[in-house]
């Protein structure tokens, strides 16, 4: 098939296109680009990029798409809250627009990349995909407005399959430092010392970014009949924050490096929920698998543990790149906001999609 990776120069983005490529299917990627295009560049000359905004879709992008993997996005609460329009217009809207134009052109197979923040707000409990949710928050509130709006156009034509990520750990090519596994090894390798907000007794639902790749393929490869219209939790298991802590000292302490655990005060957004994970499994066979502690030492071979100062860089903290990009384009570019809407034509690197075989990715921060 020809898969639509909408997100796909993003830190899940990059993963999924490998895993797709490597179960032999074609990938198109569309991405503002945000990060360049570096994330892909070992995928060069083997996926189409299109620079373009998911808020302007060129129709053209879905010629010869057999399915879409729709992940991009503002992917956290810090940006979402940032510019809460924004993040309405790229995360709600455009997804809606998105499906539309997916079930017009006949394209049947769709996966969404929701969040398990959604049961944040239900209180103490293990929630699945049936739970009542009350989203707070602008992201998650987003997220679970898109869902609402591929649910009410699903049928046997467009088959969207939701998919509601847990926090994700581990390894990509665009490393995210955001994500509190990831966070702990950077605070870890970089300052030895790992802060514990609140004591850490929050939970969260967690899953390795080879798993959440994996389930997308498998969604999308499945019978539309088996997914279509359908949520489903993507998470390895439930831990406390502090117990996260402990795995990352402890994997660390192996690598002869000691690390302290700290307590700290209450961050103004504290996240603490649960979900299960057990319709996955029942439904399509799949129970997410890579665990902490084996991700955690993947990102220790692949990070650099001998000079770390390159995990403070902004590009690796969402929230640090965007405030830091609308800073340089609102001085060097007048009118330009890193939140507008790049219409195809000012794009700089949009081409069209069939003659796009790996840009330069010398071009990454002139394409912002
Ligand atoms: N990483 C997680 O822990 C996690 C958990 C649950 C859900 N999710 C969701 O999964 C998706 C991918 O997350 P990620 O961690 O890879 O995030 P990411 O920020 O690394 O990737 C998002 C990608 O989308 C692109 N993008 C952003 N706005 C765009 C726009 N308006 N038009 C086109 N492209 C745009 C960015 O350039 C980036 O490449 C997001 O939708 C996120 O909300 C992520």
């Amino acid at each position: 098939m020809k898969i639509l990776v909408t997100g796909g120069a993003g830190y899940i983005g990059a993963v999924l296109c490998e895993q797709l490529l490597a179960a032999g299917h074609q990938v198109r990627v569309l991405d503002r680009l945000y990060w360049g295009y570096t994330p892909l560049e070992h995928l060069r000359g083997r996926v189409e990029i299109v620079h373009e905004d998911v808020r302007a879709i060129n129709p053209r992008v879905l010629d010869g798409i057999d399915g879409v993997a729709h992940l991009a996005g503002l992917s956290n609460d810090p940006t979402a809250e940032y510019n809460p329009d924004a993040n309405w217009q790229m995360n709600a809207d455009a997804t809606a627009h998105l499906a539309v134009a997916c079930k017009q052109r006949g394209i049947t197979r769709f996966t969404f990349g929701s969040s398990a923040s959604i049961y944040d707000g239900l209180g103490d409990g293990l929630f699945d995909e049936t739970a009542p949710v009350k989203p707070r928050g602008a992201y998650s509130l987003s997220k679970f407005a898109a869902e609402q709006s591929l649910l009410s156009i699903a049928d046997a034509d467009f088959a969207p399959a939701i998919l509601r990520q847990g926090t994700v750990y581990g390894y990509s090519p665009r490393m995210r430092l955001d994500l509190v596994v990831n966070t702990f090894i950077k605070d870890a390798l970089l300052r030895g010392t790992l802060f514990l907000h609140g004591g850490g007794w929050m939970w969260r639902p967690l899953v390795d970014i080879t798993d959440v790749a994996r389930a997308h393929v498998l969604c999308l490869s499945a019978d539309p009949a088996d997914v279509g219209g359908q949520i489903f939790n993507v998470v390895h298991g439930n831990f406390q924050i502090r117990q996260l802590a402990m795995l990352v000292a402890g994997s660390l302490l192996l690598h002869d490096k000691t690390v302290r655990l700290e307590d700290a005060p209450l961050p103004k957004i504290n996240r603490d929920y649960r979900c299960a994970n057990g319709k996955l499994t029942e439904k399509l066979g799949f129970t997410p698998h890579v665990t902490v502690l084996e991700s955690i030492e993947r990102m220790l071979k692949a990070l650099p543990l001998q000079d770390p100062s390159e995990l403070a860089h902004p590009r690796y903290y969402n929230i640090k790149w965007m405030t830091l990009l609308e800073e340089i384009l609102s001085t060097h570019a007048g009118e330009r906001s890193i939140w507008d809407v790049v219409p195809l034509d000012a794009a700089v690197g949009a081409r069209a999609p069939s003659s796009l075989d790996g840009p330069s990715p010398s071009k990454s921060l002139r394409s912002l």
